[in-house]
Formats: structure tokens, sequence, C-alpha cells
């Protein structure tokens, strides 16, 4: 219950119940800090005789008042050491007080000193030690009980008689004492002798025993004084018994009650009198109470004592046992109350549990009702969830089911306009192959027409692919395998790239384990395979890379089966695929990234399509691709037909029909025609036409820029940007034309590497791409691009905008000439890099005004750049050479100081490094058309001397 409880508590019951453990450990230590049980230890040192007993039974009857105090009484049995080692145990039970009843004095002192001293209150009871090392003493005065009972020998005997004594144990104090003051009071008297002092031991056996003695040495005597009653009665009884006509009176101490004490004794004439000799225990126990709360208490207390005799004996027998009785009914009652109280503390006890439980019961219930409540609301709350997700659902399945019926209806629009673009493709197909028939074309026209008709050739195959697809999800392609042998199929295949990888000087072979190997298959569907595998290998295969295709007889698992199977690779050795996209290349539209982040060229249906193909076969196509080693594809066709269904399977004569249609043209392969075959860089023969760089990957596109460009201007081409950045090194152009979407280095990173170069900054660029969406139009921009023009491009577009950056230079360069100290508020489009650049010069050259020969290695060291880069840029930019750029500004610089500065055309010619004031009117004639006194004049109307 504790547990679920536990589990049930939030955090304000934990603090509930935190408080509350707080709340009880307080309490506990609050209680631990006051003492309230006090151990008494009483070392007793015999409880053989009533009178210790009766000692003992006072005690525990008083304690029955003060419930704090535990009472532990330890017998010695009359021996002093037991006594001894009593007590050490007692000190060891952590004692808070002694009581001690010393059996002798001498050998008890030492002891009850060291416990004295270690700070244990000591009270000594009935009996002395030899020291005064002690708390309390508590007892009769034996002295004065030895001299009353002297003094009522003497009375007794009226002066005259035999006395015998028999003492208690000699190494006590009592018996010391009993004896001295009996003895002073005989003394006295001299007609009273005591004949004899017989050593007792206190015990009624050795009283008996002396006696013996007594009688049989025949001694006449008249009193016997025993130090207890005990030992008197003994005697008292041997006398008896022994029916001696001798009228003997017999004294003791003591006077206990009860049918065995010595009051009894009195009564029935045993002894004759007994000197009351209280026992203490009471007083005692109040005593050790006083000194344990530190009260005031005394030292010495001595107790009364009282002669008792026939006279008196009967009402002290009466009281005293009226007093046991009330003692005894004291002692019974409380033994009731203590049943009392257990029982009470033991229904407490359950009655506390019981609240406990009830308490937990009713904290469990509020929690539970609390959980239900919640558990309640959060059913709701789900309740409500799951109405919403069902309603969501709902209207993601309207949607879906309407996308759905959307993509449908555009897949069925697409279909039909595939379809429709396949007539008109063919009716420029058509005439085009005519046209090209004409042997009277000009070369320039012919290769025109054949771009023409490669890339109508490319649509067509990117249709016919698209229509398969379709077919293929439509479940209408269907399989027409015939038995032919595929050695001889793809030597075919292969003789229709064999131009191809002669033209790109890639080794291209074909080897069979079998000269002959005769294989259900449709030949249509395997020239597609063959084909676009072919392509692919033949588009990433570099110039002198290898190509090959290799047929194998083997076993392979089918749909976990291993069967007979014919394998066919393909493999090259161009770049290689990373693997992490050997899954996803087999998936529609897919497009491979490089690790530059540019893709693949490719549309990513053609692998797709070839899967389906081989699938269609029941075959199987796998991958092995290693990047930097080069790629193999593997298909698997099954030897036999008992896989393929009757309607899959056709006869020879529909076979050779479909073989026919196969026959692949070399132009129909555009994959292949795209080679690279860059068209030659201009001749530097028209040098002073503007150079212009065209960055390309595709070879078509890049031709067409080219002739499209090449009466005004000579034409550099590139396919890449990392390729661009290597021709520039060798010749600047003016101006460059870059495709986005290419290999290795794109368009875009291109054009932000140039730009942000110094070295080459200047060179306005326009980017031309397919990519026709606003924010890449926007991007093409941030990178510096000067222009963006979309594809398709209208040539005289392309010719306008290139003229039109080429003028905007011009003008530039114009203004530059005219104030090359850039006082004129510039208005013209120049980059800040590039700004920032002439500036820097312009203020290298002013600070070296008066040097005759300030050298372009000056300069350019100034600059941090190379010569040919400081020449090349100060060119591009003013169209000036470094020394025509440096003379400007003199002379720029001239003009300033000879309208402002007062000085006259020498001081100025010297002041700028002229070598003399001719050379420098010439300059400034040469530049400003004027002398420059002319130029004063002109500017301020007033002469200057000469
Ligand atoms: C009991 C007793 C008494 C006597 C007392 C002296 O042991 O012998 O009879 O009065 O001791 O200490």
């Amino acid at each position: 219950m504790l547990f679920i409880l536990l589990i049930m508590l939030n955090k304000i019951n934990f603090f509930i119940l935190f408080c509350l453990i707080q709340f009880t450990l307080n309490q506990n230590l609050l209680s631990q800090n006051k003492k309230d049980v006090f151990v008494i230890g009483f070392s007793q040192c015999t409880t053989d005789d009533l009178w210790r007993q009766t000692m003992d039974f006072e005690m525990q009857n008083e304690l029955i008042y003060y419930p704090s105090m535990q009472l532990i009484i330890k017998d010695a049995k009359n021996s002093s050491e037991k006594q001894i080692r009593d007590i050490k145990a007692l000190i060891e039970q952590n004692i808070d007080l002694l009581i001690v009843s010393p059996n002798e004095s001498e050998p008890l002192t030492e002891i009850v000193q060291e416990v004295f001293r270690k700070g244990i209150p000591v009270i000594l009871i009935d009996r002395k030690i030899t020291s005064s090392e002690y708390t309390s003493f508590l007892g009769g005065n034996n002295y004065e009980i030895g001299r009353e009972a002297g003094k009522y020998a003497v009375e007794y005997l009226k002066g005259n008689g035999k006395i015998i004594e028999i003492t208690g144990l000699q190494g006590s104090s009592p018996a010391k004492e009993r004896q001295k003051g009996f003895l002073d009071e005989i003394k006295k008297h001299p007609d009273i002798s005591v004949i004899q002092s017989l050593s007792g031991d206190w015990k009624m056996e050795t009283g008996r025993q002396l006696m013996d003695q007594v009688i049989e040495r025949g001694l006449d005597f008249d009193l016997v004084y025993a130090h207890n009653d005990v030992m008197a009665i003994g005697a008292s009884n041997v006398l008896k018994e022994k029916n001696s006509s001798k009228n003997v009176f017999f004294i003791g101490v003591d006077g206990s009650p009860g049918s065995n004490g010595g009051l009894q004794a009195v009564m029935d004439g045993v002894l004759g009198a007994t000197l009351l000799y209280p026992t203490g225990g009471s007083v005692a126990i109040s005593l050790a109470w006083k000194i344990l709360q530190e009260e005031p208490f005394l030292k010495e207390n001595i107790l009364n004592t009282l002669v008792i005799d026939s006279t008196n004996v009967r009402a002290l027998k009466y009281q005293t046992d009226e007093i046991i009785n009330l003692n005894e009914r004291i002692s019974s009652a409380k033994k009731n109350l203590d049943l009392q109280y257990e029982k009470y503390y033991s229904q407490q006890f359950w009655l506390i549990l019981a609240l406990a439980s009830l308490f937990l019961v009713i904290l469990l219930a509020i929690l539970l009702l609390r959980a239900f409540r919640n558990k309640l609301r959060d059913n709701a709350k789900l309740e409500q969830q799951k109405k919403e997700i069902i309603r969501q659902n709902d209207e993601l399945i309207r949607i879906s089911s309407e996308l759905e019926d959307a993509s449908k209806a555009k897949l069925v629009f697409f279909t039909n306009i595939s379809h429709e673009f396949r007539t008109p493709l063919t009716l420029i197909i058509g005439p085009l192959e005519n046209i090209l028939e004409n042997t009277k074309l000009t070369q320039e026209d012919q290769h025109q027409l054949k771009l023409m008709l490669r890339n109508a050739h490319r649509l067509l195959r990117l249709i016919n692919q698209l229509m398969d697809l379709r077919k293929i999800d439509n479940d209408k392609m269907r399989l027409q395998a015939g038995l032919s042998d595929i050695v001889l199929f793809i030597s075919e295949v292969k003789e229709a790239f064999n131009e191809m990888a002669a033209k790109k000087k890639i080794e291209f072979v074909f080897t069979s384990e079998m000269d002959e190997f005769p294989l259900y298959f449709d030949q249509d569907k395997l020239d597609k395979i063959l084909f676009n595998l072919l392509s692919n290998a033949f588009k990433f295969t570099p110039a002198s890379g290898f190509v090959g295709i290799h047929l194998r007889k083997t076993k392979h698992y089918f749909e976990n089966e291993l069967k007979e199977a014919a394998e066919i690779e393909i493999s090259d050795n161009g770049p290689g695929i990373p693997i992490q996209f050997h899954q996803q290349i087999f998936e529609r539209f897919y497009q491979v990234e490089q690790q530059d982040g540019s893709i693949f060229p490719g549309t990513g249906i053609g692998l797709p399509l070839t899967k389906d193909f081989v699938r269609l076969h029941k075959g199987d196509i796998t991958l092995n691709s290693k990047v930097g080693v080069g790629t193999s594809f593997f298909i698997y066709f099954q030897t036999g037909n008992s896989h393929l269904s009757e309607n899959e399977i056709i006869s020879n004569t529909q076979q050779n029909i479909v073989l026919d249609k196969g026959v692949i043209k070399s132009h129909e392969i555009p994959e292949l025609q795209q080679t690279y075959n860059p068209p030659k860089d201009s001749k530097v023969d028209y040098e002073d036409k503007p150079l212009i760089l065209v960055v390309e990957d595709n070879p078509d596109v890049s031709s067409f820029i080219k002739s499209s460009l090449t009466d005004q201007y000579r034409i550099m081409t590139a396919s890449n940007g990392a390729e661009a950045f290597e021709k520039m090194y060798i010749e600047e152009p003016g101006l460059i034309i870059s495709d986005v979407m290419m290999p290795i280095m794109d368009g875009l990173v291109f054009t932000k590497k140039l730009k942000s170069d110094i070295r080459t900054s200047h060179i306005p660029i326009i980017l031309l791409t397919a990519r026709i969406s606003y924010e890449q139009k926007l991007e093409g921009i941030e990178t510096g691009a000067d222009s963006y023009i979309p594809k398709p491009f209208n040539t005289k577009h392309l010719q306008v905008r290139v003229k039109q950056l080429l003028e905007n230079r011009q003008r530039i360069r114009k203004y530059y000439q005219s104030d090359p100290l850039f006082l004129v508020s510039n208005e013209l489009k120049i980059s800040q890099l590039d700004n920032n650049f002439l500036k820097k010069c312009a203020s290298i050259i002013e600070s070296h005004l008066t040097e005759n020969e300030f050298t372009v290695e000056q300069l350019s060291s100034e600059i941090g750049l190379s010569r040919v880069h400081v020449y090349r840029k100060i060119k591009h930019l003013t169209g000036l050479s470094v020394s025509e750029f440096v003379r400007n500004i003199k002379l720029k610089k001239a003009t300033l100081l000879l309208l402002e500065s007062g000085k006259n055309v020498a001081e100025v010619a010297y002041e700028l490094g002229f070598s003399s004031p001719s050379y420098f009117s010439k300059c400034f004639k040469e530049q400003y058309n004027v002398s420059p006194t002319e130029y004063v004049q002109q500017k301020s109307g007033r002469g200057l001397s000469l």
C-alpha cells in the first residue's frame, strides 16, 4: 500500500509527508535531550536473610512513586570479592547512581572511592567503608544500638550477671560499633561481665554452633547479646533444644517483621528483647531521587532505633503487619496499574496505527480521486485530439485523392503531349536528314544542321523513354522474348558504338566465354538496356579510357533461387559512383550530386527504365562501382524459358522484325556526339577584336555561341570554371559568357571566385542558364555577375548584351582617362573592388609625384600584385599602359597646381618629376590640346610667368 501511495503522491503530497516525518523526528530528538530514565545500581552484600529481603522489598515498593528510576540489584552472597566485581559490572552498565551495602569495610573502600571519583553518586546503606569519599550514608546508629542493648541488659540483670556476646562479621562496621557501644555501657557496672565474646558472621547457623560450644564448655551465663536477631534466635533455640533449665535472656538486633522475624521471636518468648534496626530501603530510594534531581540532601542520614520487648511487641507487630499488608496491597495495585498501562499503551499503539492507516486511506482515496479526475480530463483531451486527427486524416485523404486525380490528369496530359511531340519531331528529323544528303552544303551549314539533327534525336529519345515509363506504370509494357544468339546481338550493338569509341580514343572491347549463346530475350528492350548503359559508360569515360562488354555463363539467385544465367557486364574506368548513390541511381528522376555540389548530367530516367526492362525479363541488375576506379553494371538473364509466360514468348520470325527495328544509327546517340570536342579557339590574327571567353560544358551550345559571336569577337572556350581560370592566365578576356550548371566548377562558384579576386574582378561576366526561377536569378546577381541571360536565348539578345557590356567598359575607361584622380562623381557601374584598386594606385602614384622614373615594379610591389596583373588590370580598367596612367595622373595634378598653387610652369614641371619644363609642356599639350600657359589663361583669365 505504501508503495502505491508513494507512486501516487505528487510533489505537494511528498512535501506534506516530508514535513510530518521531519516533525516526528524533531519530537524524538527533543525528548532524547531530556534524560527521563535513571539507572540505579544496588550492590547488596547478601539477600539470604529476612532483613535484607525486607530492605529490597521496601526499595522496590518505593520505586512505584519514582517511575523514571530503574533499579538493578546485585547480590554479593556475603563475599567481598564478588561485591567488588558486582560494582565494576554496574559501572559498565552506565548506572547513574550506586547504592552499596559493603560486606566488609576495608576491602570495599577502594572500589567505592573509584565510583565516587568517577562522578557517580554513591549512597552507603547500613554498613560503612573506611573512607569519607561517598555521597551519602543511610542507616541506624550502631554504637547507639550497642549502648541501648547494654542499658537494657544492665536493667534486666539488675546490676549483677554474666553475659555472652555473639558478634557480627568482624570486618563489617555494624559489628564493631554494636560491640563498642555495648561494652562501653557494661563497663560502667563492675558486677556485670561479658564472659565470652564469640565471633559470628550474622548467620543463624553460626549462632547455633557457638551456643553448642558454650553449653559444651559448661559455662554459666545469664544473658546472651547477639548482634542480630537470627544469630540470637539460633542460640536460643539450641538452648531450648538441650532442655536446659537455665533461665537465659536473649537480646537481638533488627526487629524484622514477618513470621520468622525478630518481632515474632519476642512475641514467642524465643528472644527477650530486640533493638529495632530499620533497613532504610524506602528512604534510600527517595534519597537517590533527591541526589539525581540535585535537590538538597544530608550526607549522614541516621535512622532511629527502639527497644522491643514483651511490653511493646504486640503493638509493633500489629503495626508492622499492617504496613506489610498495606505495602503488599500497594504493590499489587501497582502491578494492576502496570497491566492497565500496558493495555493502555498497546491500545494507544493500535489506535495510532488505525488512525494513521485511516489517514493514509483517506490520502490515497483523495489521490486516487484526483488521478481519476485527471485521467477523465486526459481522456477527454485525447478524445478531442483523436477526433482532430481523424478530421485531419480525412482531410489528408481528401487532398491526396484530389492530388492523385490531378496528377493522373497531368500524366494523361503529359503522355498525350509527349505523343504529340513525336510527329513534329519526326517531321523535323526526316527533312533534316534529306537536306544533309545534299553535298553542296557549306561546312558551317552542315555543322549547324547536324547539331539540329542530333538534338532532335535527343528529344525524341527522351520522349520515347518517358512514354516507356508510362507504359510500364500502366502495365501496358509487354515482354516479347524470342530465342536468339545473344553473342551475335551484343556484337551488333557494339558496332554502333565503335565509331564513337574511336573518335574519343576509348578502348572498347567485347569478350564472350562462348561463341554462341542462345537465350530468350526481347531484342527491343535489351537493345535499349545496352544502349543506355553503354551511353552512360561513354559519357563518363574520359578520352583514352576503357569501356568493355563481357558475356559469361554463370549461376545467380533469382528470387532466392540459384539458377543458371547469362551475365552481361558493362564496365568503364570513368569517375565511379559514390557508394551512397548505388541504390538511388535506379530511382526515377534521381540525380546524383557530385562532390563539388554540381549534378551529374542526366535526366534520371535512363537507369530506372533499364531496371524496369531487366525486371520484365525476370532478370536482375546489379552495380559495382568505386570512386576513382570505375563502374560495372551486371545484367543477369535466366537461361531457358520456363520463367516466362506463354504470351511473353514469340517466334523467331517475329523476333527478326524487331531486330531490324533495333539497328542503331550512330547519329542517334546524342550523348556520344556530345562528348567534349571543343570548338577551336580563334586565332590571334584578329588581335584588335575583343577576346570573349565562353565557359560551357555542352560542346554544341559552346559551338553555337561561338558561331553567333565570331564575326565581331575573338572567342576562347573552356568546359567549366576551373578550366576557364587556367585559360585566363594565358590571355585575359575582355568579357566572359558562362553557363551555370557545369561539372567540376559551376558558373556560380566561378563567378564568385572571379569577382572576389582583385586580379580578375574587373572582367565582366554574363551568366547563361536554363535555371530561370527568380531566386536563381538573384543568386546569379549576388555572385557579382554583370548580366544574366536565361536559356533558351536569342542570339541577337546575347550579341546586344555583349556589346553593351563592352561599351560600358569603354565608357569607364574614358572616365578614368579624363579624371584619373577620380574627382568627378562616379555614376558608372564600377565594382567597389576595382574602384578601390584604382584609387589606391592613384594615391601611391601621388606620393611619388616628384620622382622622374616611377616604375610598374614599384607600383606592383606597393599594391601587392604581380607586374602582369597590375598592368592588365590598369589597361583593362583605363585603357592605358601603366606609364600612361602615371603620366595622366601627373598631368591632372598639374592642372590643379597651375590653377591653385600660384606656381609657374617650370616649378610645376619639376615638382611633378618631369625631366624638363619643355617636355612637360609637350605632354600637357598632347593630353589637353593646349599648352599649360594657355590652359591657365583659359581657366582663370590670368597670365603666368615662365
Ligand atoms: C543482615 C544483617 C542484620 C544486621 C545487619 C548489619 O544481613 O546481619 O541482621 O542488623 O545485617 O549490617
